[in-house]
């Protein structure tokens, strides 16, 4: 559903990401973490097409993203660190107007479902996004992605600034989508968030990804042991 397959990107002399390969399935959530600089939203960059690999590819529920950009787009949503959408309006005109933008025209039901399913409270439905938390818009970006019927989903620090219950309900609702078949790949510096809600953990370092595995193998604590190892340069690097 997700794949990089042997992508570098260099800027000015300087490679961000060095062979980058990975898989995510239908049903996976993949979290990469690593220290700032690593490479992890040239990745989500190289997926959205806003940056063009110098080789390799990427692919989007089977769809090259550099060969057919404007499809693998339509495949997928992206929630950026802080999601924006438009502040005067509220909830359901966001959710409405932006499916506009992408040649859909919802019914009105069809949006009440939607914000229900991420969990946003009914009555701040028609108040403006300007008086929303971070954890309210985040809800609308995901209602948009339940009423596209998206299968592939990129979030870049989605946990960033929310308290531990916002982050638990945050968590709750990305299993669910995950359940349902999508394929979800999540950049991230929230351990406690990737070890109660990945699948599989990538870690990564000057562009390549050091180690990836099951996160059911690991305990929180051998997690966050593991992780400091790799990002201090402690253990020998794997070959990905
Ligand atoms: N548009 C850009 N122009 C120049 N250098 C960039 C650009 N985007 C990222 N980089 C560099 O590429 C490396 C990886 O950055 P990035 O993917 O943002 O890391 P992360 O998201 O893991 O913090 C960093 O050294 C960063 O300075
Ligand atoms: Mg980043």
């Amino acid at each position: 559903m997700i794949e990089l397959r042997h992508v570098s990107k260099a800027f000015g002399g300087h490679l961000a990401l060095d062979n980058l390969s990975f898989k995510v399935q239908a049903g996976e959530v993949m979290c990469l973490l690593g220290a700032n600089g690593a490479g992890k939203s040239t990745t989500l960059n190289i997926l959205l097409d806003f940056i063009t690999p110098d080789s390799g590819e990427a692919w989007v529920d089977g769809v090259n993203v550099q060969l057919e950009p404007h499809k693998s787009k339509q495949r997928l949503v992206y929630l950026p660190e802080n999601v924006n959408l438009y502040q005067e309006f509220n909830a359901i005109d966001n959710l409405s107007y932006l499916a506009r933008l992408c040649n859909h025209v919802p019914e009105l039901n069809d949006i009440r479902r939607a914000l229900q399913k991420a969990g946003l409270q009914e009555d701040a439905w028609l108040q403006p996004l300007a008086s929303y938390s971070k954890g309210m818009r985040q809800k609308v970006g995901i209602a948009f992605a339940i009423l596209r019927r998206s299968q592939v989903l990129l979030l870049d620090e989605p946990t960033s600034g929310l308290d531990h219950s916002a982050t638990r309900e945050f968590i709750k609702i990305i299993e669910q989508l995950a359940k349902q078949g999508a394929a979800i790949l999540m950049v991230t510096h929230d351990l406690y968030c990737a070890h109660t809600l990945a699948t599989h953990i990538g870690i990564m370092k000057r562009g390549r990804l050091l180690d990836v595995f099951a996160n059911q193998q690991h305990s929180l604590d051998s997690l966050e042991y593991l992780y400091h190892q790799h990002i201090s340069g402690i253990t020998l690097e794997k070959t990905a």
